[in-house]
């Protein structure tokens, strides 16, 4: 069977009150237990369309519905903060409480479940995203960047929204940091059946990670596939400023020679070169 539909974006368009066109056309469906790249270069619309999935933008025109709740329509936030969370580009215009106990609790208490509840699942998001409770007294603001998002992030699971979109989840973390970010919500995708969506600028991270690769141009939706039909398409990536990893490049550079123009991975051109040296010999 195939999987639920959980976002319906139709003919989305999106004008900041300034008169700025940030999104226009925009059609989009997004499923159960997908992990999704949304790419394009600065100023594309990423961040706009990701605050518009979860309700935080509302259309100019268009409409944009999660199971089915018309995010246009009065008093359906509460509804949805609980199936899709939105973890900001810079945590520091998310996090707004005091301690990092109260900015994981703020939005479970908010939707009004119970303390026991609330402990529950602020010690799980915490536990999950590496956010040790003796910190738990502590300001945020007086954390590495590294850690502020990943208690920007504690604070969205803990919401356990069946989709969660992260805004450049690895920018201001190091190798180490990033790797555990990303095996992290690889996990809740490939064995807890969310459905996550990534915006990153890091075409390796695309790669390595996502199924499905949805790129953005000027506000415009150009591609919209799986991650090697999308890197398979140079000419119109190129139009959209986006460079495809360097391996898929090295393929693509010797089309001649049998490599695979969806190339990703070093492994996958290592075994294509041991196809052309074995057929040469
Ligand atoms: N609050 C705002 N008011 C007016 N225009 C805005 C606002 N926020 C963004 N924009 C404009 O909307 C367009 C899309 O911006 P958006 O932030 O969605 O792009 P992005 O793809 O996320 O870029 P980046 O990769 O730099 O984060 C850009 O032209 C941007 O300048
Ligand atoms: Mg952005």
């Amino acid at each position: 069977m195939a999987n639920q539909r959980l976002i319906e974006v139709s003919h989305y368009t999106f004008e900041y009150p300034d008169g700025t066109l940030a999104l226009s056309d925009v059609n989009l469906d997004i499923y159960e237990n997908q992990f999704i790249a949304l790419i394009g270069q600065n100023g594309s619309g990423k961040t706009t369309l990701a605050k518009s999935l979860n309700g935080l933008l509302k259309p100019t025109s268009g409409y944009v519905k999660i199971d089915s709740l018309d995010t246009r329509e009065k008093g359906t936030t509460k509804k949805i903060v609980t199936k899709v969370g939105y973890v900001f580009q810079n945590p520091d215009h998310q996090l707004f409480n005091n301690t990092i106990e109260k900015e994981i609790a703020y939005g479970p208490n908010n939707i009004g479940l119970s303390q026991a509840e609330v402990k529950e699942r602020v010690e799980e998001a915490a536990r999950v995203c590496g956010v040790e409770q003796s910190l738990f007294h502590e300001h945020p603001f007086f954390l590495t960047k590294g850690l502020r998002q990943r208690v920007a992030i504690a604070s969205i699971l803990a919401m356990r929204p069946k989709t969660i979109i992260v805004d450049e989840p690895t920018t201001g973390q190091d190798l180490r940091q990033s790797l555990e970010v990303m095996n992290f919500l690889r996990d809740l995708w490939e064995n807890q059946g969310h459905t996550v969506i990534i915006i990153t600028h890091e075409m390796n991270i695309v790669a390595s990670y996502a199924q499905r690769c949805i790129v953005l141009t000027k506000g415009k939706l150009v591609l919209d596939g799986t991650t090697r039909e999308v890197f398979s398409q140079p000419d119109i990536l190129a139009e959209a400023f986006v460079k495809p990893p360097q391996i898929t490049r090295l393929a693509q550079a010797f089309p001649d020679y049998g490599f695979p123009k969806d190339t990703l991975a070093v492994e996958e051109l290592y075994q294509s070169f041991q196809n052309v040296v074995k057929k040469a010999q």
